[in-house]
């Protein structure tokens, strides 16, 4: 499948089908990559979306759509710096055969759009792993920049472990999809 052959949108969590992949990111060990850290609660997963649906103004998830195909999900989390300084925080883990398509940057750079659009932010960031230079990658092209390297920041797979922060702020330019 050619990534010109795709249309990619965001769309919000919508049916049982969407939760049995949140639910199999829970407990299929290393589908979610990286960010593995053991097994997850799956009753959180019913749980939330009777709620809110997985959009909470704080934090939420939206469904990545390929092709009318459910390829992975976003996520947001609100985080406030010096107590006047909002940002989101995003995340993004598609499903292994849908990997390598040009999806994941193009969803996160969709998800920024999404939350400049809807929220006053003016700061997003994205932080990832030492190793995991394809989202590093993925997150340039979607217009992020790295800002650097926050140390021993995340406990995972045994050890206290490097974080590379990056961020796209409102002004910067957003990338050609
Ligand atoms: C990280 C992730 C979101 C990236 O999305 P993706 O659709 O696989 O990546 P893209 O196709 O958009 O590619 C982005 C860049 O990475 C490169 N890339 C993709 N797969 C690659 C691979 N296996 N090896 C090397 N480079 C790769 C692409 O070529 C592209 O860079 P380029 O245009 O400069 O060549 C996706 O792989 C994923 O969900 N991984 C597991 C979960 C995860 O790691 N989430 C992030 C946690 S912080």
């Amino acid at each position: 499948m050619a990534v010109t052959d795709l249309s990619i949108r965001l769309r919000p969590v919508a049916d049982e089908d969407d939760l049995d992949m949140f639910r199999r990111f829970c407990v299929e060990p290393g589908l979610i990559g990286l960010d593995w850290r053991g097994f997850q609660d799956v009753q959180r997963v019913a749980k939330r979306f009777a709620e809110d649906g997985f959009l909470g103004e704080r934090d939420g998830r939206l469904v990545v759509d390929a092709g009318g195909k459910r390829v992975g999900f976003v996520s947001y989390t609100e985080g406030v710096y010096a107590g006047r300084g909002p940002y989101f925080e995003i995340g993004i883990a598609l499903l292994p055969e849908f990997r390598g398509r040009g999806i994941g940057w193009r969803a996160q750079a969709m998800l920024c759009e999404y939350l400049f659009t809807h929220s006053p932010v003016q700061r997003i960031q994205a932080g990832t792993h030492a190793e995991n230079v394809v989202e590093q990658r993925s997150l340039v092209k979607a217009g992020f920049q790295l800002e650097g390297v926050v140390r021993a920041c995340e406990f995972r797979d045994g050890a206290w472990r490097d974080g590379h922060l990056f961020s796209r702020l409102r002004t910067d330019p957003a990338p050609p999809l």
